[in-house]
């Protein structure tokens, strides 16, 4: 199991389990979530010496960014890892704008909305149609020179994308869509990745929930982009994940997430939390060791 890990080619290093932080404040994603709970969320993570605050302007049009930059303010920064990302733009509907002023603008805005000088790791957060990908990297190199973001990183480029986008060797860390439950990437980017010593991490580690083993059969409609039969296998490996960490006295949810913790292609794994209950529980996946083989046991189950 990793104990600390280093983002891409930069100097910023972290532990393998962060705080993803889109219901912390991301009012426009989720129906029913409470600013008191979000700044719980991520005091618990803090408290439970998780370094790394996964955010963007996107979670709450930069309230996620507000709530965390409150926060910090009675913690030490230094041992603090903050990711943010910017593209939806605010003034065109929230589409994705890549074009380096937008990109320099909105480092600045999210260093304001943080209360810091400066930002880990700031990701592209989607592509744009127009902008060439090397330039808009560029713009964050620049922003790097300047010292006020320290790694570079793009989030749901497709595995061309990230090629342009590292043209010039300049990305650190990709954040995309993968899971036990989704793992295209293992095929299409993590070779690429390895071989230009570019960070991973992974984002729904829990598939939104459905991996920390709370739905059953019934709720098949809660998770539409499985059919019913996929979803029944999942339910059924998930029991079979139960008894897994039933030996390790674990959750379900703890157990998978010693799984990305021991899983040598990810470098970080940021669960959402809803509530720090959630938070205090995941961060015990930390003391989860898998030998390797219940890692290839649930490798082999999904
Ligand atoms: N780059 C991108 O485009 C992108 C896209 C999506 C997400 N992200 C980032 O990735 C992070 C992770 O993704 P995610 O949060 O959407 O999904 P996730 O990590 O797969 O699932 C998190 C959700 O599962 C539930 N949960 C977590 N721990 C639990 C526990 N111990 N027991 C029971 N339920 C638990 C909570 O939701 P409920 O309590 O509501 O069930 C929580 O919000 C995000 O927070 C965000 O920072 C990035």
């Amino acid at each position: 199991m990793k104990n600390s890990v280093t983002i891409g080619k930069s100097d910023v290093t972290t532990g393998p389990l962060g705080l993803g932080t889109n219901k912390v404040g991301g009012h426009n994603l989720f129906d029913g979530l409470k600013d008191e709970n979000g700044a719980a969320v991520v005091k618990a993570a803090l408290n439970n010496g998780i370094s790394l605050l996964d955010t963007a302007f996107m979670y709450g049009l930069g309230k996620s960014e507000e709530i965390i930059g409150d926060v910090i303010q009675d913690y030490d920064r230094s041992k603090i890892v903050i990711a943010s990302k910017a593209a939806q733009d605010p003034n065109n509907e929230l589409k994705p704008n890549n074009d380096p002023k937008f990109l320099k603008n909105s480092v600045d805005k999210a260093l304001e909305r943080l209360n810091t000088d400066y930002i880990d790791i700031f990701y592209i957060h989607f592509p744009d149609d127009h902008t060439p990908k090397a330039e808009a990297v560029n713009a964050l190199v620049e922003e790097k020179k300047a010292g006020k973001i320290r790694a570079i990183g793009v989030s749901n480029f497709s595995p061309d994308q990230i090629k342009e986008a590292n043209a010039d060797g300049q990305v650190d860390i990709v954040e995309d869509n993968y899971s036990l439950v989704h793992r295209d990437a293992e095929e299409k980017v993590f070779a690429y990745l390895k071989e230009n010593n570019i960070s991973f991490v992974p984002y729904f580690p829990l598939a939104s929930g459905l991996l920390t083993g709370k739905y059953k059969s019934a709720d098949a409609k809660k998770f539409s982009q499985f059919s019913s039969d996929t979803f029944d296998k999942i339910i059924d490996s998930l029991a079979k994940v139960k008894a897994i960490a039933d030996k390790h006295d674990a959750t379900v949810a703890q157990t998978i997430l010693a799984w990305y913790i021991a899983n040598p292609n990810i470098s970080v794994v940021i669960p959402g939390a809803r509530v720090p209950e959630q938070v205090d529980s995941n961060a015990k996946a930390l003391d989860v060791q898998l030998p390797s083989a219940e890692f290839d046991e649930i490798n082999k189950l999904f």
